[in-house]
């Protein structure tokens, strides 16, 4: 079958009656968006003759992602996470308030309401004998170079096994997430373990769609961070730590060279002593400049399902994402 029917008048009207152009009810912007993305789909089914068994089977991988609550894992993948990335770089260009460190994505399993701390946390709360212990500590600073005290510096990262608390329920719920506030300089200090990279579950939905383009599912260690202060702009980022076999090649697009960290091992680190760490660690320093903005709206992050972020059935669903 090679038939070609989609400019055909039936089926632009047809088009037109599935997204609801005839009916007064509704979003008339949601319709507008739902009507474009279903001409670009008929269009593909018409233009690789796509046939039903095609069709159903990508039915079937969707029902599989749902089902697994792997939309979230998968949107990276495809590089929607980044693309949306690159759009915000761009309006900041254009708006010409770029500069200070650079944003990455933020991925489907951050939890809100981490214990709060100011200026050093312990962010280990179970026992992780493969880990090595991670001194990380960096200044917030104004993209002037002023220190900035007082700025809120949330973390969250996997343990040594590449799980993450909350969503891998063997661990302690706000194990290796802390929010800290930082001090009179803009110093924060954290005593954690070192992360590993992880992948996307074998034979996974996730798995199966990257399978299909050739590509695997792996993420090089990483640590995300929310930072924020106010007449400061929000940020949303990741370091990377220097030497991961995936550092370049991350599934999730989302290193960027201003973004990866060296970890260094120091047998006897004094301001880690201090804090009543005991032999060697292996420090991770990252600093951090935020934009300045007026705009409100710049200063927090910007909406979107998070798990534990409120009562709401989104913020439910958003806790149910799966790596
Ligand atoms: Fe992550």
């Amino acid at each position: 079958m090679n038939v070609k029917i989609y400019d055909t008048p039936e089926v632009q009207s047809f088009l037109n009656i599935v997204s609801g152009f005839d009916k007064e009810g509704g979003s008339d912007r949601g319709k507008q968006i739902l009507h474009r993305i279903l001409s670009d789909l008929y269009r593909t089914i018409d233009d690789f003759d796509i046939s039903a068994e095609e069709y159903w089977s990508a039915v079937s991988v969707l029902n599989a992602l749902g089902q697994a609550s792997q939309f979230g894992l998968l949107s990276p993948g495809l590089g929607f996470d980044h693309f949306l990335d690159m759009r915000m770089d761009a309006a900041d260009q254009e708006a010409k308030c770029a500069g200070g460190t650079p944003r990455t994505i933020e991925g489907p399993l951050y939890v809100a309401g981490a214990p709060e701390t100011k200026g050093f946390a312990r962010m280990d709360d179970d026992p992780d004998p493969d880990g090595e212990i991670m001194w990380l500590h960096g200044q917030v600073r104004d993209t002037a170079g002023k220190p900035i005290p007082g700025a809120k510096v949330e973390i969250w990262h996997c343990n040594s096994k590449g799980g993450y608390s909350f969503f891998d329920q063997s661990q302690t719920p706000y194990n290796l997430r802390r929010t800290i506030i930082a001090d009179a300089e803009g110093r924060y200090r954290a005593r954690s373990v070192i992360p590993s990279g992880y992948g996307v579950p074998e034979g996974a939905p996730t798995d199966q769609v990257l399978k299909l383009l050739g590509r695997h599912g792996e993420r090089p260690a990483h640590i995300h961070y929310f930072t924020s202060a106010p007449g400061h702009q929000h940020l949303t980022t990741q370091i990377n730590l220097a030497g991961d076999p995936y550092l370049f090649d991350d599934f999730a697009f989302a290193t960027r060279e201003d973004l990866v960290v060296e970890g260094k091992r120091v047998e006897e680190h004094t301001d880690a002593k201090q804090h009543g760490v005991e032999g060697p660690v292996t420090e991770v320093v990252f600093d951090i400049e935020l934009s300045p903005t007026e705009e409100a709206e710049l200063q927090a992050r910007h909406k979107r399902p998070r798990a534990k972020e409120n009562e709401t059935q989104e913020s439910q669903l958003a806790g149910t994402a799966r790596v």
